[in-house]
This record gives structure tokens, sequence and C-alpha cells, in this order.
């Protein structure tokens, strides 16, 4: 590979507060090329002990080919490597120099940014949002709330939407899918939650289309169509893969631009 051949092969890890899963990824197809590996997250969620679990992931995955960046996704604001908040981690990583400890710790350079970004990105490059126009907001359910905000293409990065405050509440507690799970709650009182959620964000931002993302996203025929917005609501295509196709694939770009 010469230094202006953008290299194909990437690895993306998607770090969550339930789970870390990563994958060896075709970045020009948007295909992973290994199985998906996922180990659970530590208990507590501290740093040395998610970067050793990140470690061990990476290892899990096969010989790596030269060229091969790696990107990796976090659950949090993430501003030029550092980790600015921490809702379903360790208090630890807020004002951590987080991209720092993952390169020492795998021995290399890597790219770092938010889950949420990195799964909004991957259904820009491959998925739900490709090719589409206006404003966008990607929404991943999961153990929190993440949120992409895409203007014609482009990824606003940290959009913390997951944290709006609605009823005297941080509404991920309510909202989130570990909300539905802690609370065993069903399908329709859960999507009760998600309705007042999403017109929120309706009124603040008049979206032009909704992506649900998240594990969650497989089962969107229990829960979409019970929703009753002006926006256009849909799931999103790389469903639970969003978060290592958009970390690796922007770290090719990264290593690009970088050159
Ligand atoms: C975090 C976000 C993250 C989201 C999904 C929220 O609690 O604040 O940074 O994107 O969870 O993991």
């Amino acid at each position: 590979m010469t230094a202006n051949t953008p290299n194909t092969v990437a690895v993306g890890i998607d770090i969550g507060g339930t789970g870390i899963k990563g994958a060896i990824v075709d970045v020009t197809a948007g295909e992973l090329l290994t199985d998906r590996k996922k180990i659970p997250t530590p208990a507590g969620g501290k740093p040395d002990d998610i970067a050793a679990t990140v470690l061990e992931l990476v290892g899990s995955l096969g010989e790596i080919p030269g060229g091969a960046t790696v990107g990796i996704c976090f659950p949090a604001v993430v501003r030029h490597g550092v980790t600015m908040s921490a809702a379903n981690v360790s208090k630890k990583w807020i004002g951590f120099e987080a991209e720092k400890l993952f390169e020492k710790t795998l021995g290399r350079d890597i790219t770092f940014v938010n889950d949420a970004d990195a799964a909004g990105f991957g259904e820009v490059k491959y998925g739900a949002a490709k090719g589409k126009g206006g404003l966008i907001i990607v929404t991943t359910l999961g153990t929190g709330i993440g949120t992409a905000l895409i203007n014609d293409g482009v990824l606003i990065p940290n959009a913390e939407l997951g944290h709006l405050e609605i009823d005297g509440v941080d509404y991920e507690t309510k909202a989130a899918y570990s909300a539905k799970e802690r609370e065993d709650l069903s399908w329709k009182k859960w999507t009760e939650r998600l309705q007042v959620y999403y017109e929120t964000l309706e009124r603040l931002f008049s979206p032009d289309e909704f992506i649900v993302g998240g594990g969650v996203s497989k089962n969107y025929e229990d829960f979409l169509p019970l929703l009753k917005l002006d926006t256009p609501i849909v799931p999103a295509t790389l469903r639970n893969n969003a978060g290592i196709l958009g970390a690796a694939s922007l770290s090719t770009m990264r290593a690009t631009f970088l050159q």
C-alpha cells in the first residue's frame, strides 16, 4: 500500500455499557470480514479494565492485516481523544486521555469517537441514511440513548440528546432499552415513553427523518408502528454492527486525512 492508497481493511471496536464488540471490516464493502466477537463490559467500567478487555478482544480477531487502521467508539462525549462524560461507565473517564490509553495498550495508533456518532456515520456510509439529504437524527436505544445529528450527510459530533431532561428526569433513564428491561415494560408501555421522547426531538429540531438503531431495532415491528409522529421514523439497517462499521470506516478516513 502506498501513502496515497486508502486502506480497505480496518478493525472496528464498539465499547458499550453492557458489552464490547469488535470485528475486522472491509470498509469499501461495509462488511464484516470476521465473526463479530463480544465480551461483557467489566463491572464498574473502569479505564484499565476496559482497555484490557479491548486488548483481549482485538487478540481474538485473529491476524490483523498490515496497514489496517483501528477505530474505537465509546459511550461518552469525546473531544480530541479525551472522554468528557461518563453516563453508564466509571466516572474515572471524565476528563480522561482515553485515546492515549488505548494506543498505549494496543501499541498502535487508533481513532477514538463517540459510539452514537460512529453508528450514525456507519448508517450514512452504508445504511439507512446513505445518500439522504436534510437533517437526520440517528438514535441508538441500548444501555443509554445515543444520538447522532447528520445534516446533508455530514455528521455533527457529540449531540448528547439522550440526556434531554423531560418531566424533570434525564430521559434516557426512562426510555433507553435498558429501562424497558429493568422495569419489565411491555412494548406498548415503553413506546409511550418513546412517543414523548421523539415528540420532544421533533419540537426542538424539526428533523427530516429519525433512524432508530441499537440491538432492539431488530424488533422494530413491535414498537415503531405504535409511534404517532409527523416525522418519518425508520429502523437502522446496520443494527448492532453500525458502531463497528462506523468506527472502522472513520479510522481509515482519518489515516488518509492526516497523511
Ligand atoms: C452517553 C452517550 C452515548 C449513549 C449511547 C449515553 O449515556 O452519554 O455518549 O452515545 O449513552 O451509548
